[in-house]
Formats: C-alpha cells, sequence, structure tokens
C-alpha cells in the first residue's frame, strides 16, 4: 500500500491517501463570511494537483464563535451558493471534499464578539463564559443546521474541528472542562457535546455523507486522547484526523529512532486502538515519508498541508518522480496566518 492506494471511507471510493488538510485562508471572506472567486480558484487549483481528497478550511457555524472576522462562514443559508461553487469545482477533478465545522469557544477573539463561550470559564480569560444548557443546544444546532448545509451544498462529508484547543476540544479536556453537569466528569461526558452534534447530523444528512472528526491525539494526555477516539469510534465517526490539543494539550515524548514528530506519533497510536480509518498529519512533507507510515501500516492516510499550498501537484509530481517545491517553514510563523499571498511560494 502506498499514497496512490484508493481508499474507502464510508462508501465513498477515494482515488488516492492524500488529503489537503483544512488551512484558513485569511481575508479571502468578508465579514459576512461568503465564499469569495479566489476561494474557488484555490481548491480547484490544489483538486487539478491529484489529490483524492480536499477538506476545507475551519468554516464557522455561528458568527459568535469565529477566530477572526474574515472567517468562512456556514451559518446562514445563504453561505450555500457560494460553498456548491467550491464543490462543484472540485468535484471536476475527481477529488472528494469535506468541509471543516468549526467554533473557537473560549478562544474567540474580542473583535469578534464581546464575550467568549465555552464548557467553563477560563480564569485567565476575563471575557470567558460558562454556556448555559439552553447554549449548548444552541450550539449543537449550529453545528446540524451547518452539517445540513454542507450537505446541500454538493460536500461529500464534514470534518467537525474538534483539536487545537477550540470549541470542541475545550468540551473533551479535562484541562479545560471543569463541568459537573452531564457535559463533564467522565469521558463520555465530556464528549457528550459532540455526541450529540454526531446524532443530529444524521438526521439531517444521508448515511453516506462523511462524519469526520478531527480530535487532539493528546486531551490533554495521549491516554485520553486514546479513549477519546475509541468513545467517536462508538458514536460512528467516518475516520479520525488526529492533530495537536492545542496550548492546554501535554504533548508526549517521541520514541527513539521515531522518524516523525509528536503530532504523527499520537496518531500512529491512536491508530492502534481503533478500526476506523486514522489520517496522520504534520511536517510529513515528501512522498518518500507519506509511504513510510501507509506501507508500515501506522497510517491509512495522510494529510499534507503547507507542502500542498508551495506545490499543489504534489500527488502528480509523486506519480513521476519530479521535483516538489517544498514550503521552506517561514519563522516565527507561517505567513499564510496573516495573508496567504505573502507565502514566499504562493503561485
Ligand atoms: C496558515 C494555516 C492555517 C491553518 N488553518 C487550519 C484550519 O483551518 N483548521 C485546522 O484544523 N487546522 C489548520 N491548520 C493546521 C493544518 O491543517 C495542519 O495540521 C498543519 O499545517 C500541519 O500540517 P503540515 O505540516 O503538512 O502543514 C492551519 C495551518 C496553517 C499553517
Amino acid at each position: 500500500m502506498d499514497i496512490h492506494t484508493p481508499i474507502v471511507i464510508n462508501g465513498i471510493n477515494i482515488k488516492n491517501r492524500v488529503a489537503l488538510p483544512p488551512i484558513v485562508n485569511v481575508g479571502w471572506s468578508n465579514p459576512d463570511g461568503m465564499v469569495s472567486s479566489k476561494h474557488i480558484a484555490h481548491y480547484e487549483r490544489i483538486a487539478k494537483g491529484g489529490t483524492g481528497l480536499i477538506i476545507v478550511e475551519a468554516t464557522c457555524v455561528n458568527p459568535t464563535g469565529r477566530i477572526f472576522k474574515y472567517q468562512l462562514g456556514i451559518w446562514d443559508d445563504n453561505h450555500i451558493e457560494g460553498l456548491a461553487r467550491i464543490a462543484e469545482a472540485v468535484h471536476k477533478h475527481d477529488t472528494k471534499v469535506l468541509i471543516q465545522l468549526h467554533h473557537a469557544g473560549l478562544t474567540t477573539r474580542k473583535a469578534v464578539a464581546e464575550k467568549a463561550f465555552g464548557p467553563s470559564v477560563d480564569p485567565e480569560n476575563n471575557r470567558s463564559v460558562e454556556l448555559t444548557q439552553e447554549q449548548i443546544d444552541g450550539l449543537v444546532n449550529s453545528f446540524v443546521s451547518a452539517a445540513r448545509r454542507a450537505h446541500l451544498a454538493g460536500f461529500d462529508g464534514v470534518e467537525l474541528h474538534g483539536a487545537h484547543g477550540y470549541l470542541l476540544n475545550q468540551f473533551a479536556s479535562s484541562a479545560i472542562n471543569h463541568r459537573t453537569d452531564e457535559y463533564g466528569g467522565s469521558h463520555e461526558n465530556r464528549l457528550q457535546f459532540a455526541h450529540q452534534i454526531i446524532k443530529g447530523i444524521r438526521e439531517v444528512a444521508p448515511p453516506s455523507f462523511i462524519i469526520g472528526y478531527r480530535m487532539a491525539g493528546c486531551s490533554p494526555t495521549l491516554t485520553d486522547g486514546i479513549e477519546i477516539a475509541k468513545l467517536l469510534q462508538d458514536y460512528g465517526v467516518h475516520y479520525l484526523h488526529v492533530s495537536h490539543g492545542g496550548e492546554k494539550g501535554i504533548n508526549p515524548s517521541v520514541p527513539n529512532g521515531f522518524a516523525f514528530n509528536h503530532v504523527v506519533y499520537m496518531g500512529t497510536e491512536v491508530k492502534k486502538h481503533v478500526t476506523v480509518p486514522v489520517m496522520v498529519v504534520n511536517q510529513i512533507k515528501s512522498p518518500e515519508r507519506a509511504n513510510m507510515l501507509l506501507s508500515n501500516g501506522l497510517a491509512d492516510t495522510v494529510a499534507i498541508g503547507r507542502d500542498m499550498l508551495t506545490d499543489p501537484d504534489w500527488v502528480a509530481k509523486a506519480k513521476t518522480g519530479e521535483a516538489i517545491n517544498l514550503c521552506v517553514d517561514c519563522q516565527p510563523r507561517c505567513k499564510r496566518y496573516t495573508k496567504p499571498e505573502l507565502c514566499p511560494l504562493a503561485e
């Protein structure tokens, strides 16, 4: 098995095992969250390069939970038409397409909303507010309605953003969630919010609609991450995409001789405990390294982020052996966090 081997996820045939992970395109939307022509051209270009799956960037399910004002939105039926144009452009190239559903919760910026809501108050954030039951019900509804819109727009499914310290991750982690009601305490209770969303999506989308979950491998520890992965599988998610847990995640140390970083390591550890496909990510970079993970059974599929942005033909070149324009790893931070056009290798 290698990156070019097809994979079936929830009955949907994906032509190879390479995915573009969700990567926000800062500034391409207006505050109304609408799709722009830049989004459509961008995702179509990546699809043309041969990747089997594209997971469209973190798209906010409720305007009060945005990370920044110019984030793509899926909180209103008016968003469907633009999003449908992305799905259509990607599908033209026989690439499957999911959209990541996101809410920042306690990390919602002040420029977006006066209050930042989450499972519990964050002592380090004086804008933070604990969600009431009624507000939790409202947010479950926001995620489910967003999935309904994704289905209507022609996406093959959704990926719930449960990593990087955002709302779903905040609920799942005992380092952040200190509730004493049915949403806190045990792993099952902390995942209750995610479970309600997954059940709700099943009611508004057909069984063929993929429900993926980007989880924090450490939530807060890797041991917790593995328990969370098992529960998510029981709840019926169709794949797990293992990333990190943001500031409150406790990163495990990587065993001597392991050729990848702690994020990939967490994915390979999660894989040992579940049967659903596991997608690993973070600094995998080259086809050789991706193949190493797949041929040794350490992962089912790989996500190639920045290196696919610097070279949309990553998959096509992996086939011919042509050199790939690898990301130069700008420091202190990837330039795309400020403006995608600032990437020194942007086309
Ligand atoms: C500019 C930028 C934006 C990102 N946006 C998102 C996002 O919208 N959702 C998400 O889950 N991760 C996001 N990530 C993380 C990526 O999906 C990915 O996990 C990360 O880039 C590591 O993979 P790579 O080394 O192959 O790039 C972002 C990363 C970057 C550099």
